[in-house]
């Protein structure tokens, strides 16, 4: 199966929970949005489906989700998860449809009979959704999903962003065996946008010091070069060769807006150069 050809940027809709937002997402000219079946507790898949026309330009893509009270995630599981989805969308099928944080069974579990890989594998065989892909927090996790050879695409979060390179081996082997590359979370989760919620954390969780004092120094280069800490962010991840598209997390209209203008905003040549010179991040 060919990767899915994707636009550089993809909205995130983890916090989506208004219509006005689904509305705005669904008009804005990035064209794409990634959802999850338990986003909002699947507030965020319904704000979409009622928000959606057939006239919309953007796609959604979509994840399969453990059982909220179980934590089963076997392949009648995603099977399920998946008609959720399609039902809460009122769409018949999906460009692309990942598995999302399999965290409550083994890979050996997934990819064995009655699994998860197998229950995508017959959606993608069925014509139900193009193409399938695994998103998750930890590397080694997303590697050896990779290396069952059954996907097309793969999303990883806060791994490949201005404070944390993590990921680059992964995106780099990934892209050269042909899979797309979904990069999302360029803020850490917030903190690089300053988003208040976010202060003092990265990927969710409290940041060390040494983290902060870092993102201060990155901070104030940004001021040096006019080239506010976001944007920064934004074209860290856009800029990647290997980053087929950037998720950005968005949790209001303004905010996309807001997203525009970083996209949009210039950065000058040397910028990045600058930004090595600070040194690895802690
Ligand atoms: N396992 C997975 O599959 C997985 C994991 C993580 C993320 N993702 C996907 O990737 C997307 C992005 O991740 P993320 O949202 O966690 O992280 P992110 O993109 O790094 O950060 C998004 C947050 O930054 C803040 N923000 C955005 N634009 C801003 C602006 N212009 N000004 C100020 N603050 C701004 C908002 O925080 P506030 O909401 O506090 O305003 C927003 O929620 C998610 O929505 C999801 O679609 C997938």
């Amino acid at each position: 199966m060919a990767p899915p050809r994707l636009g550089p940027v993809t909205i995130g809709a983890s916090r989506l929970e208004t219509d006005e937002l689904a509305e705005a997402m669904l008009r804005s000219p990035f064209g794409q949005i990634d959802t999850s079946n338990n986003y909002a507790q699947g507030r965020s898949e319904a704000a979409l489906g009622r928000a959606r026309r057939g006239s919309d330009p953007a796609v959604i893509f979509s994840k399969a989700d453990a059982d909220p009270v179980t934590g089963a995630f076997d392949g009648d599981r995603v099977l399920r998860s998946f008609e959720e989805t399609v039902t809460r969308l009122g769409v018949a099928r999906l460009p692309v449809y990942h598995l999302h944080d399999p965290y409550t069974v083994t890979l050996r579990e997934a990819a064995g009979p009655g699994g998860a890989i197998g229950a995508l594998v017959a959606l993608r065989e069925q014509g139900l959704v193009d193409a399938i892909g695994i998103a998750a927090g930890p590397l080694d996790l997303l590697e050896a999903y990779l290396d069952t050879g059954a996907f097309d695409a793969v999303l990883t979060h806060n791994r490949y962003t201005l404070v944390d390179r993590g990921a680059a081996p992964l995106i780099a082997a990934a892209r050269q065996r042909g899979i797309a590359v979904f990069n999302a979370a360029p803020f850490g989760g917030g903190l690089l946008a300053g988003s208040p919620r976010a202060a003092g954390r990265y990927a969710y969780r409290p940041a060390a010091p040494e983290l902060l004092a870092y993102v201060d120094r990155l901070d104030a280069l940004c001021r040096e070069w006019a080239v506010p800490l976001p944007a920064a962010a934004v074209h860290f991840s856009l800029r990647a060769p290997d980053v087929d598209s950037t998720v950005v997390g968005i949790s209001s209209t303004a905010q996309l807006t807001a997203l525009q203008a970083l996209v949009d905003h210039p950065v000058p040549d040397g910028f990045f150069a600058a930004v090595a010179e600070l040194g690895d991040p802690p």
